[in-house]
């Protein structure tokens, strides 16, 4: 009660305090507005935010904005007392070239960056005068793609203030007339919903938004600073032709195919699925739940196969089986013992999935490879081209290859290149508690084929984008737009040809589309150039060499001639005078920060190394290699042993010093393998607290002489026999954390029957008998000949011949305790990993690797670091790291206990 008291009198004071600060910082967006439309599935969004500065001085002003993925910027402009700035799109590198100067000040590079799953920020700004008004009109434009039956449109708001004349206009005309829309997203719960009307009138819809500055405050997501959120318009359209929709215009004309009353064709499914160290946890866990779940959704007349892979391949059958009952619980029983180990072979992966669905040829089916992996290749073959080229090898066109990337360790571009060589399509899987929804999702898409061997046809017609689909599913769409030749209708005539199940179909009409809009209407040119843009963009990246750089100059002409800022075209925001341009790119998917999606968390640290195999020389040096690009370690760090997810994120254990490692270049003494090109881009090297991966604890065990400690690893949270030494009824346990990565969480003291100490980074607790009592501050405690002395950051513990400090030790915010035995007992009798004699070895050879002689045995070693915790200030040792089984020469078991 008192203490409910308390936080609501603190509380209030908080209103107070904030009510009575003057409101210095006196600027408003007095209008907001967001307008859409919607015409034949293509979307041109205008945001325009108005903004006032009621000060008696310049300021500032910013306007930041989040625009879907998908879309290209088109235009941009600010107007500042009546003059207009507009933003001007360049080829890249010329934008860059000329304003390297504005960019390497740091202040305007990347002003596009990808937030979240679908969106992407746009953020500039301007120093408006006293008294003066800004509007920034920011126009964007995208094709909607249908998914699952829908379309969506997502409009994200986030003013980060409540604004007075708050609007979006949504307005969608389809020919083809709509078939149903809904209004969903974080904006329409609430208060909110009620701010929402929706008109739906045959080929016509429109959905207005108007909320109140009240309203702006009250949905899931929105708060004092007003919305934050998205209202995402959700429909679909009626076909009443098995052609599907042409509209054209202007010399151009853009087809929609997407018939949905033909009969599902069976179909034949490999599921290769990557089991290497780095899924472990959530990720493995979440991949299990969704292929359950996928299973369930086969048909009894499709074929399946499934695998996973580290190193090796481990097969459920290695046929194609039919997805009877039987034969799906049992897949279903491997799915859900699917356990994680070891490095990943995607080349032998890839090929075994092709090898089984070329040995099941079925007529009339559909043939698909799905490839779940959260990683860069890292073992078998590594080269990323030589993987491509063998996996083109054996798919020959013959199915599409769907790649999904689970998290942010894979270089995605990688899976998308192989994927869409292969007809197929890569997917980024986000890491985060729906997964396997997104999974299971992906796998939806593709789950009911309709149609194979798709070829678009249209005589009369050239500058057509992609016309060859090796598959079309229910669901989705088929898109393609041209150029008809003379602007002829009489000989433009569109025709599909297609597979359905065993069955040559083919789809015509004699109509050839409405005509829409005026002859300068541009709408369905810039539908084509929309399309033909993304399309090259794929191309280029699949392609090497002279290919490459043509397709590469075509896009860039086609950006430039519309205006849209692609990864290939930059935009120049010019301002008034005295400020910096901006130049704006549209960042890469695949090329998300890293460190953006994993924020810096206390306790663990995690090392990333982007893309690539490994190489590791036990002469104590090693480089890291992959993809062309590497990233230096410390010669002291063994990746190859002590990180079990090998080539993709590494825990780095409490003994590496990340500040030794960054930058590379203060490491001369580094051994690399192959010299990067991208040798200045540092390793993210980012303090973080990893959820998913076994914690590792690195024990020291020093020798008499001069010569390298010994070193190895003791993984997760076990209880550790300390110290046992009977013959004074004394035995310290220790268990180790497994939140702060590197020390003891508590430390049990058993003294004779009856007397039990235990000690953890807050305060000592001693039951004697029944009794019970607690010590936080500076403490003395006696208890018969047993000793406990309270300090500051340790804590002595004496009984007897029997001298132990138990330290008080911090990493980041995160406090551990690690003992240490101050004197040896006399006695022959005690055990424990604090009674370990020191150790004795003799250096054998050091090439190729180094091993050491322990008791006339041979072992490996390799040259690592840890941190000495037995003394006060913690230092880093070099030391030769081996299995704690070589170190403590018996078996690890030995020195666990079960209870504290
Ligand atoms: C939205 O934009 C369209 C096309 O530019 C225009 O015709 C319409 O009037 C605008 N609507 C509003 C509410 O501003
Ligand atoms: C395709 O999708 C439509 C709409 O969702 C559905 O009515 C139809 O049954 C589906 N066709 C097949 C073969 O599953
Ligand atoms: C598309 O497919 C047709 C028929 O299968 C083939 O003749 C044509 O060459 C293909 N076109 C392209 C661009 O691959
Ligand atoms: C076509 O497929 C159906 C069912 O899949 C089968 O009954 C029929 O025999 C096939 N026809 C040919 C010519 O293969």
């Amino acid at each position: 009660m008192e203490r409910a008291l308390v936080q609501i009198a603190l509380f209030g004071l908080l209103l107070t305090l904030v009510t009575t600060l003057p409101n210095k910082d006196d600027w408003d967006i007095y209008s907001f507005h967001v307008n859409s439309t919607v015409t034949s599935r293509y979307a041109t969004t205008v945001i325009t935010s108005r903004v006032a500065n009621r000060m008696d001085e310049s300021k500032e002003i910013e306007f930041h904005v989040r625009i879907p993925k998908n879309a290209f910027i088109s235009k941009f402009k600010m107007l500042i007392d009546g003059q207009e700035y507009d933003g001007v799109v360049k080829a890249k590198e010329q934008a860059q070239q000329q304003y390297t100067e504005a960019v390497s000040r740091g202040q305007s590079a990347g002003l596009v960056s990808s937030v979240g799953r679908t969106l992407e920020e746009f953020k500039t700004s301007v120093t408006v005068a006293a008294h003066k008004k800004v509007t920034f009109e920011l126009t964007y434009e995208e094709l909607l793609k249908r998914k699952l039956g829908k379309y969506e449109l997502q409009i994200h708001a986030r003013p980060m203030q409540p604004v007075k004349d708050f609007k979006v206009d949504v307005y969608i005309h389809e020919k083809a007339s709509i078939d149903f829309i809904e209004v969903k997203g974080g904006l329409s719960t609430k208060a909110l919903a009620n701010a929402i009307t929706k008109t739906h009138a045959d080929k016509q819809a429109w959905v207005h938004f108007y909320p109140t500055e009240d309203q702006q405050k009250t949905c899931d997501s929105c708060g004092d600073q007003g919305m934050n959120g998205d209202l995402v318009i959700v429909y679909d359209v009626n076909r009443d032709t098995s052609l599907g929709d042409i509209k054209r215009s202007a010399g151009y004309f853009v087809h929609h195919f997407a018939p949905s009353s033909l009969p599902r064709i069976p179909k034949n499914v490999v599921f290769v699925i990557d089991q290497s160290g780095s899924m472990y946890g959530r990720k493995i866990q979440q991949t299990r739940i969704a292929l359950i779940h996928i299973l369930n959704d086969l048909a009894e007349d499709d074929f399946f196969g499934l695998f996973t892979f580290d190193s090796s391949i481990f097969h459920w059958k290695r046929e194609l089986v039919q997805a009877n009952k039987e034969n799906l619980d049992s897949a279903k029983k491997f799915a859900q013992d699917i356990e994680t180990r070891g490095a990943t072979n995607i080349n032998r992966a890839v090929l075994e999935g092709a090898r089984m669905l070329n040995a099941h040829p079925r007529e009339g089916s559909a043939s698909i490879l799905i490839l779940l992996t959260d990683g860069d290749p890292t073992t078998g073959v590594t080269n990323l081209e030589t993987i491509q080229s063998n996996v083109r090898g054996v798919i020959a066109d013959k199915f599409p290859l769907y790649c999904l990337g689970f998290g942010f360790d894979v270089n995605f571009e990688f899976l998308e290149k192989m994927s869409l060589q292969n007809n197929g399509a890569a997917r980024r899987i986000y890491e985060d508690s729906d997964a396997d929804l997104q999974l299971k999702g992906f796998y939806e898409e593709v789950a009911t084929p309709l149609l194979t061997d798709v070829t678009m046809i249209y005589a009369g017609a050239h500058n057509l984008t992609q016309t060859n689909f090796s598959q079309y599913y229910n669901g989705s769409e088929i898109v393609v737009a041209g150029q008809i030749t003379d602007n002829d209708i009489e000989t433009f005539s569109p025709q599909v040809v297609a597979i359905s199940r065993n069955t040559s179909m083919a789809f015509s009409d004699t109509n050839t589309g409405e005509s829409t809009g005026t002859v300068s209407d541009s709408h369905i040119q810039r539908v084509w150039a929309y399309l033909t843009v993304k399309q090259l963009l794929e191309k280029e990246l699949q392609l090497s060499g002279p290919e490459k750089q043509n397709v590469k100059k075509e896009a860039l002409e086609l950006s430039l001639k519309y205006n849209f800022v692609t990864p290939l075209t930059s935009m120049v925001v010019t301002k008034p005078l005295g400020e910096n341009t901006d130049v704006l790119h549209k960042p890469k998917e695949g090329a998300t920060p890293w460190a953006q999606q994993h924020p810096v968390r206390t306790g663990q640290r995690r090392l990333r190394l982007k893309a690539g195999s490994m190489g590791y020389r036990g002469t104590g040096r090693s480089g890291i290699t992959g993809a062309g690009k590497a990233y230096l370690v410390p010669p002291m760090l063994d990746v190859s042993r002590m990180y079990p997810a090998a080539g993709k994120a590494y825990l780095v254990p409490p003994a590496l010093d990340v500040s030794q490692m960054y930058p590379a270049a203060a490491l001369p003494d580094i051994n690399i393998y192959s010299v990067p090109e991208e040798i200045a881009v540092a390793p993210t090297i980012v303090p973080e607290r990893a959820t998913n991966v076994p914690l590792i604890h690195r024990f020291l065990l020093k020798t008499e002489t001069q010569s390298l400690p010994l070193c190895f690893d003791v993984t997760g949270d076990v209880r550790l026999k300390l110290l046992h030494h009977p013959n004074r009824e004394l035995s310290v346990n220790g268990e180790l954390d497994s939140v702060v990565h590197g020390g003891f969480k508590r430390i049990v003291i058993h003294f004779k029957t009856d007397l039990h100490v235990e000690v953890d980074t807050q305060r000592i607790t001693v039951r004697e008998g029944q009794a019970v009592t607690q010590h936080t501050g500076q403490d003395l405690i006696t208890v018969g000949s047993l000793t406990v002395i309270m300090r500051d950051k340790e804590i002595d513990v004496a009984a007897g011949d029997t001298h132990m400090v138990i330290l008080i030790h911090k990493r980041g915010d995160k406090e551990f305790i690690w003992p240490v035995l101050r004197q040896q007992p006399s006695d022959n009798n005690v055990s424990g990993i604090l009674a370990l004699k020191t150790a004795v070895y003799e250096e054998m050879q050091q090439t190729p690797s180094t091993k050491l002689k322990i008791k006339d045995q041979e072992i490996d070693a390799t040259r690592s670091i840890a941190v000495d915790y037995s003394i006060v200030s913690a230092l880093t040792l070099d030391c030769w790291l081996m299995s704690a089984e070589s170190a403590l020469q018996r078996r690890l078991d030995d020195f666990i206990v079960t209870q504290l």
